[in-house]
């Protein structure tokens, strides 16, 4: 099956091309349009400028990745699009081009939830997933645990209580006056940071679940006097720590074959390692997407919708939603 895949939820437009199905597939093109530079003057996302950028980088992009892909129309099975979570405008935009390419050309729409793409991210590097599978969503808007205990199972088993991961990451980056987007700046100073030098709290660390708690830490990063370099080592290693021991928690407990992470902040270094480290530890299977497959990207969503809905080659226009459709 051939399909092509449209992300809009946030900041970053993107589209891909992939060809295959189940659980297995190549992406022909992958492309993102990133936003970063119309944002970071404000600090941060404004919804409604990333939506009126969405709306005039899209078809040209859809353009491109057809053609980067050697993908003519005809030969096209479904388009897969995200409908949720997300910022609502910038998610319409989406939405509304992969409906009305879908009723041009005469294709199916795949709705897929952007939480369940950054997980299938894990299925782009071809590795075989055994269950039980525990993931670990963490990006700039979640920070979540999930266990499928077979295909199509999502089960949330914890998450945050408050902020997500990469929200803290992004504003403890303005405290200490890194610019936007924060995680990839905190991590790059981090690496000149000392240990020792900077204490910092591991909220909810010894409590017996699966939730994080991450506002205290950042609240705490505003109150510190020290280098910026110390202060990130710190924080990153504690960020690293808290959804480690948590994922990890959630393993044992569950007894997960397969450990995978993903979203935003599993492009962070400190995070991959000490997770490597523990799935070596505990000899449970791990799965990392690529660093460009962790960020928002449409190939993931691709992938989510092929290996939810098993073939609908020669399909007509009709609304599909992977989340729900079983193989
Ligand atoms: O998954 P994503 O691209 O968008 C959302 O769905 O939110 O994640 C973006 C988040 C941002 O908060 C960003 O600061 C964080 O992921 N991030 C990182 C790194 N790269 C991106 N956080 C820590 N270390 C990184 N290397
Ligand atoms: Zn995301």
């Amino acid at each position: 099956m051939k399909i092509l895949a449209i992300e809009t939820s946030c900041d970053d437009t993107s589209v891909a091309v992939l060809k295959g199905g189940g659980e297995r597939a190549l992406v022909l093109a992958s492309l993102v349009a990133s936003q970063e530079k119309l944002h970071a003057r404000f600090g941060g996302v404004v919804p409604e400028v990333a939506s009126r950028r969405h709306l005039e980088t899209i078809y040209p992009l859809i353009e491109l990745a057809l053609k980067k892909g050697k993908l003519a129309v005809v030969k096209i099975d479904a388009i897969a699009v995200t409908t949720n979570p997300g910022l609502l405008g910038s998610l319409l935009v989406g939405v509304s081009a992969a409906k009305t390419l879908g009723y041009l050309w005469n294709k199916p729409v795949i709705g897929v939830n952007h939480l369940l793409g950054h997980i299938y991210a894990g299925w782009l590097g071809g590795e075989k997933v055994e269950y039980p599978l525990v993931s670990l969503v963490t990006s700039g808007g979640h920070s979540e645990i999930i266990l499928t205990k077979h295909t199509g199972e999502y089960i949330y088993v914890g998450g945050t209580r408050d902020d997500a991961a990469g929200e803290a990451f992004d504003k403890v980056a303005r405290t200490l006056g890194l610019g936007y987007p924060g995680g990839p700046a905190v991590s790059k100073i981090a690496q000149t940071g000392k240990r020792g030098k900077i204490k910092l709290p591991r909220p909810m660390i010894d409590e017996n679940n699966f939730d994080f708690s991450f506002s205290g830490l950042k609240t705490a990063v505003t109150r510190l006097n020290g280098k910026p370099a110390d202060i990130a080592y710190e924080f990153q290693e504690a960020v690293a720590e808290l959804l480690a021991s948590k994922l990890f928690a959630a393993v044992e407990k569950y007894r997960a074959k397969t450990v995978l992470i993903g979203g935003g902040v599993a492009a962070n270094r400190r995070l991959r390692d000490e997770v490597a480290g523990l799935a070596e530890k505990r000899k449970v299977k791990l799965i990392i997407p690529e660093f460009k497959y962790c960020t928002d990207n449409a190939a993931m969503i691709g992938m989510a919708a092929l290996s939810r809905t098993s073939s609908l080659k020669g399909e007509k226009y009709k609304w599909y939603n992977a989340n729900v459709v079983t193989d």
